[in-house]
């Protein structure tokens, strides 16, 4: 791979001043009750970018009852679905109209690519909202056909008082992912950016606000996760929580959810995802597909697939590949179009992701590529790419959430299936074959929630996104995404007006 050092992005963009650091409740910026700040760092640089008002139990507390207002009196779930979708066409309209700063806000707050972010993550954020706008004014129930004399239908209404709280691999697409289908619905909101990553939504919220958002609607809070996490996920007044992150933290949002006052919680949660290759591929392609498949967005995404099995015939070969392709992929500034890589998001990930290179060196894998920092300053890491993994190693077991990918290989399709399948998992897989009944049998055999045969990474808003087993349950995006926010009422009635028990 080349590293890149010592870049200068002013030469590439314009970085912008920061807007908006407090939090966002019922229409207003506002410091937090206490007046604590806390940092966001830059992580090219490892300087402080700005200070951002930080958001506790009491701001929660705040911004929940600026959303119960909303949602009990305010115009918004009152609202025909047509203008509740007007509404969101402006907002959507807006983010396009800003897709330059707030796709280097992205990459000053976390090192996402800055050349993608203009091309892709922020103008399908304008997307994502367009697609939940189109189905506000289509949200239906049944006309029931009852076993007796009565007739009845049922209502779809929006859930309430809904809290997002969303990671920082993703902030844009997170933010409007979660907050464009509650919209839709009905819901008012309370969103917790994750604290890596506050800009972008500080500054979605000023946009939502020019569109003629009602007040109360959607409220941001930055802040730490067991402060202004947690009391998302324990306050009483909140009807539904929707969670984007690690498998630990979703295991407390649902205790806390029980705890409280049994809000339903959706999670979308970690993943360790295989990406399977059959002897019958083209290896040049599939060797690109399978870099992108580890290393895009440095790895920190979710759905990485980075347990890479692969056939016996073509193991050898593909190494040879993969080996080739991947001295030209360039890590360096995320404002550079000519980089792939840019930093991971913190030092905190930095060093976690570190260590499980350690782990891999130390416990027996082969170093095909990297296995260092890269360059001096900022959190970079070259792309490593471990062979020789045996399905023991924790480096093929636990999330890492970096640029490592760890290659296996293997004889017969009932091995693969049984191996790919062997993990708490089950967010995603990528099947590589040409045999029609071997992605059949392989597609239906993996218990995960998304699979993508000869593609990776293949998201659409209408795609619905989500985990079995310990990723999660109940899904983003698609249609899917609004029942999350809905919740079903029956009505009953006797037809002929006659008394009826
Ligand atoms: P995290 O799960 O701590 O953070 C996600 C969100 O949860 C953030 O907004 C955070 O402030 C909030 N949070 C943290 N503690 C909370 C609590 N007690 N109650 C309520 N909310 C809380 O993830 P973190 O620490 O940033 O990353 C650790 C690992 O998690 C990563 O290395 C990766 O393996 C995994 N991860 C998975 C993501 C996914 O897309 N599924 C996204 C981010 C991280
Ligand atoms: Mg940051």
């Amino acid at each position: 791979m080349t590293v890149l050092s010592n870049d200068n992005p002013e030469a590439y963009v314009k970085i912008p001043k920061i807007k908006f650091t407090k939090l966002f409740i019922n229409g207003e910026f506002v410091d937090s009750v206490s007046g604590k700040t806390f940092e966001t760092v830059d992580p090219r640089t490892e300087e402080v970018i700005a200070r951002i008002a930080e958001g506790d139990k009491e701001d929660i507390d705040l911004a929940v009852k600026a959303a119960r207002d909303a949602f009990d009196h305010g115009p918004w779930p009152r609202m025909p679905g047509c203008e509740r979708r007007r509404l969101m066409l402006k907002f959507a309209d807006l983010i396009n109209e800003n897709v330059e700063e707030l796709a280097a806000l992205d990459t000053v707050d976390g090192g996402k690519l800055y050349s993608l972010g203009k091309i892709r993550d922020i103008p399908s954020s304008a997307e994502i909202i367009r697609y939940y706008a189109g189905a506000a004014d289509k949200i239906h129930g049944a006309t029931l056909k009852m076993s007796r004399d009565l007739q009845a239908y049922t209502l779809h209404e929006p859930v309430g008082v809904v809290g997002h709280i969303i990671p920082w691999n993703f902030p844009s697409q997170m933010f409007v992912m979660k907050v464009g289908p509650a919209l839709a619905a009905g819901c008012t909101m309370v969103v917790k950016p994750a604290e890596q990553t506050p800009l972008s939504a500080l500054y979605y919220a000023h946009l939502a606000k020019l569109a003629g958002i009602p007040d109360g609607v959607l409220n941001v809070i930055t802040g730490y996760g067991s402060t202004a996490g947690a009391a998302i996920s324990s306050h009483m007044d909140i009807d539904k929580v929707s969670f984007t992150g690690s498998t630990e933290v979703g295991r407390l949002v649902m205790q806390a959810a029980a705890a409280s006052n049994l809000k339903p919680v959706s999670l979308e949660l970690g993943g360790k995802s295989p990406f399977i290759i059959f002897d019958d591929v083209d290896v040049d392609k599939v060797a690109d597909l399978a870099l992108q498949g580890s290393f895009y967005n440095k790895g920190e995404i979710c759905v990485a697939g980075s347990r890479v099995f692969v056939q016996e015939g073509i193991y050898d070969k593909f190494l040879i590949k993969l080996a080739e392709k991947v001295k030209s992929w360039v890590v360096g500034d995320p404002f550079n179009p000519e980089v792939h890589q840019g930093p991971q998001v913190d030092k905190q990930q930095y060093d976690k992701i570190l260590s499980y290179i350690e782990h891999g060196k130390k416990g027996g894998a082969t170093l095909l590529s990297g296995g260092k920092p890269g360059g001096e300053k900022g959190y970079y890491i070259e792309p490593t790419i471990f062979t020789d993994v045996t399905d023991d190693m924790i480096i093929a077991k636990e999330e890492i959430f970096g640029p490592v990918m760890s290659v296996m290989k293997f004889k017969t399709v009932e091995e693969v299936i049984k191996r790919a399948n062997a993990t708490k998992y089950g967010l995603a897989a990528g099947i590589m074959t040409n045999d029609l009944n071997t992605a059949n049998t392989v597609s239906r055999s993996i218990r995960a929630g998304v699979i993508w045969i000869n593609c990776y990474f293949a998201f659409d808003r209408d795609l619905p996104y989500g985990g079995y087993k310990m990723s999660g349950f109940e899904r983003d995006f698609g249609l899917e995404a609004l029942n999350k926010y809905l919740q079903v009422k029956s009505v009953a009635t006797p037809i002929h007006n006659s008394p009826w028990l």
